[in-house]
Parts: structure tokens; C-alpha cells; sequence
């Protein structure tokens, strides 16, 4: 099938957060969040060089929800955006790239903005897509790729039960010193052990 024509139900419900992709009107929010927490992204995500502007934000989140349509498989991707279920208040970003819908696999990615970091919201959304890539999807691989450094981001997969692939050596710089370094390849081929959570979706438990 063209991945133009594949169906993607959203949003991704979990017990404490909404994902669902971005929309027109989101760049001041994600600007809040992103500016709140840009310390900390800037040492690690490639795109947080600089600060961006609501209008920059507003971009990214009107790229990525035609995107949702386009499906086209280069930057910004599909990305979901997190909210609180009981605040609506929002988090920070998810969602999935470097899809190859030939085998398929994915690879996903994320980011929590600071006022939220430390409460298990993160490990609960990459839960949550990796039961939607496997279940939804149909992936028979997904991927996620962290700095050897970023102690953060790695806990997440391996809260997960993701395997540890392996270690590519001196593959990448890191943004902020411009030092060379080493990324981790943490993966999962299925759901087995995967810690329970309640996820739904549109057509799937609902
Ligand atoms: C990577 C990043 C998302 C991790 O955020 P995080 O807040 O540590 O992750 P979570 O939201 O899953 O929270 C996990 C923490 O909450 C704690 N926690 C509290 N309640 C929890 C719950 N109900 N379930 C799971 N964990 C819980 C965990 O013990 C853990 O803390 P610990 O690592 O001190 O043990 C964040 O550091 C970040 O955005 N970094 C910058 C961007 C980045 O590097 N992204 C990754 C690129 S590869």
C-alpha cells in the first residue's frame, strides 16, 4: 500500500496522557515548553541549537500535521504531541521516523519538557507507541537510538525491556560541545514483556 493511504487512528489514549499529532495552533504551547526545558534539550537534540519562535514552533506543528497526511519519510517525520489527560496541559513529543514500510520497521524518538520529567510520562507514551506500531502498525521492528551518555533517554528502553543491539562507535557529535561519541541501538521485534498499560485507540478497545 502507498503510505499516503494508510489509516493511522488517533489519538493514543493512556492512563494519564493524550497523543495525538500536532495541529495549527499548537507552536505556543510547544514554544512554552520547549524554551522551559532548553537546557536540557540543547545538550542532546540536534534540532534545539537555538531557541525557536512561536512562529518557528507554529511551523513545525503545521509541517508535521500535513505530514500526518503526506506520510513523506524526511523531516519533520510524524511526530505525536503529549497532554496531560487531566490538564490538558502540554508535555512534550513523540511519535515515529525513519519508517521503511517495506520490512516495516520505525524508529521513534522523544523529548518531556522539564515540569514533567521524573513522573514516568515518557516511558508511558513510548509504551504506548510501541504497542501502536506493533498492533496498528504492523512493524516487525521498531528502534530507538540515544547518545551512550544520555542516561535519561537510554532508562527509557531498558524500563521497556528493549534489547540492546549495539553500540556504533564515534557515530555521531554531540550537539553542544561538538564532541564525538558513540549511539546506543536499543530495539524490540514483538510486544513479549513488554510492562502492562492500558492503551486505546480509535477501533481498538473503544
Ligand atoms: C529523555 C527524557 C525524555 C527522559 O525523561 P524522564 O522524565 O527521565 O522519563 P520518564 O518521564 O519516563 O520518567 C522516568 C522517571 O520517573 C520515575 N517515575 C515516577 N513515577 C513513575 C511511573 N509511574 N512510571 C515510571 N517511572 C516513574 C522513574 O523512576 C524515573 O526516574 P529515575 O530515572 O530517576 O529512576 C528527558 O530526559 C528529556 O526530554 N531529555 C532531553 C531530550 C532527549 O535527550 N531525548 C532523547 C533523545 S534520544
Amino acid at each position: 500500500m502507498k503510505p499516503i493511504l494508510l489509516d493511522l487512528p488517533v489519538p493514543i489514549i493512556t492512563p494519564r496522557l493524550i497523543l495525538r499529532p500536532p495541529q495549527i495552533g499548537d507552536g505556543v504551547v510547544v514554544n512554552e515548553a520547549i524554551l522551559e526545558s532548553f537546557a536540557v534539550l540543547n545538550e542532546f537534540m540536534p534540532w534545539a541549537k537555538e531557541k525557536p519562535s512561536v512562529e518557528e514552533s507554529e511551523e513545525f506543528a503545521r509541517q508535521a500535521a500535513a505530514n500526518w497526511i503526506l506520510k513523506n519519510n524526511d523531516e519533520p517525520y510524524l511526530p505525536l504531541f503529549m497532554f496531560d489527560k487531566e490538564t490538558n496541559q502540554f508535555i512534550g513529543g513523540t511519535g515515529y521516523h525513519h519508517y521503511d514500510w517495506n520490512v516495516p520497521s520505525i524508529e521513534t524518538g522523544y523529548w518531556i519538557r522539564n515540569s514533567y520529567a521524573g513522573k514516568g510520562f515518557m516511558t508511558e507514551a513510548v509504551n504506548a507507541i510501541t504497542q501502536y506500531a506493533f498492533k496498528q502498525l504492523g512493524v516487525k521492528r521498531i528502534t530507538i537510538t540515544c547518545d551512550i551518555d544520555n542516561i535519561r533517554s537510554k532508562k527509557i528502553p531498558e524500563r521497556l525491556g528493549f534489547i540492546l543491539e549495539g553500540t556504533l562507535k564515534g557515530n555521531r557529535r554531540k550537539p553542544l560541545t561538538n564532541e564525538i561519541s558513540d549511539t546506543l541501538i536499543y530495539s524490540r521485534y514483538d510486544l513479549n514483556n513488554l510492562p502492562e498499560l492500558v492503551v486505546t485507540w480509535k477501533n481498538h478497545n473503544e
